[in-house]
């Protein structure tokens, strides 16, 4: 099987299940004009994330990586009229690209853009009291996933979830000699096996992306 079967299969089921959407599409636009990259997750994705935030009954959800909003706007366009969600983002620009995207959503009521280190905004939110979150969706520098994963379940109550993106990377995730963003799924993967609080499995995935996989975490006590 090639790369170019499973695009045309992503662009198949998005045709067939994936309503077009002018703001998303528009916010994938903006990014690109801005010069960021393209490694916004697919609408597939996007719209399992959605339904994932749905089937909790999400009304607080943490996203730690933002880009231009895409998955930002997928997520919360799942969150009931008096639900937030807060994103994380390091780069100014992409926090700036993100808050006009997500404006033109018609979502600004909901969202707060948060720019800083992730691993300085959490301690800052846990001290806010902002959480519980009741779902998570981890998807910013690979190296720190372990870390960001400490913080979501700090931040979880019982029945959260915890999304994980990007955690196969081309089956780079079994090398114990590979790059510093497959070690940090690797770590990501030791930390749940040893953390009894939680139930967790993972998924590859193939499509428009190309080799990869995502964590899906229940927070069980
Ligand atoms: N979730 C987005 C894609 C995020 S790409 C989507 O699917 O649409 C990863 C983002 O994480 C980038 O914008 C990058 O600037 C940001 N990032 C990288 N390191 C970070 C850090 N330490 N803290 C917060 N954000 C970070
Ligand atoms: C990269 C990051 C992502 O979040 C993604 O979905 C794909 C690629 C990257 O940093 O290369
Ligand atoms: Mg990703």
């Amino acid at each position: 099987m090639t790369e170019m079967v499973w695009t045309e299969v992503d662009h198949y089921i998005t045709e067939q299940l994936v309503r077009p959407d002018p703001a998303l599409d528009a916010a994938l636009a903006a990014g690109a004009a801005a010069g960021m990259p393209a490694i916004n997750v697919a609408p597939n994705q996007g719209k399992l994330l959605q339904l994932l935030a749905m089937a909790r009954g999400a009304r607080r959800i943490l996203e730690i990586g933002t880009l231009a909003g895409y998955s930002t706007i997928w997520l919360a366009r799942a969150l009931p009229e008096d639900g937030r969600l807060v994103t994380l983002e390091y780069q100014p620009l992409h926090a700036q690209v993100a808050r006009s995207n997500i404006a033109a959503a018609g979502l600004a009521d909901r969202v707060e853009v948060r720019v800083g280190a992730a691993l300085e905004i959490l301690p800052q939110l846990a001290r806010e009291r902002y959480g519980p979150f009741d779902l998570t969706f981890i998807d910013a520098d690979k190296e720190h996933n372990a870390d960001y994963f400490r913080w979501a379940l700090q931040l979880s109550g019982v029945g959260s979830l915890i999304v994980v993106d990007n955690v196969v990377r081309n089956g780079a995730v079994i090398d114990p000699r590979s790059d510093s963003r497959a070690q940090g799924s690797r770590k990501l993967f030791e930390l749940m096996a040893a953390e009894s609080r939680v139930s967790a499995t993972a998924v590859q995935t193939v499509g428009t992306k190309g080799y990869d996989g995502f964590v899906l975490a229940m927070v069980t006590s």
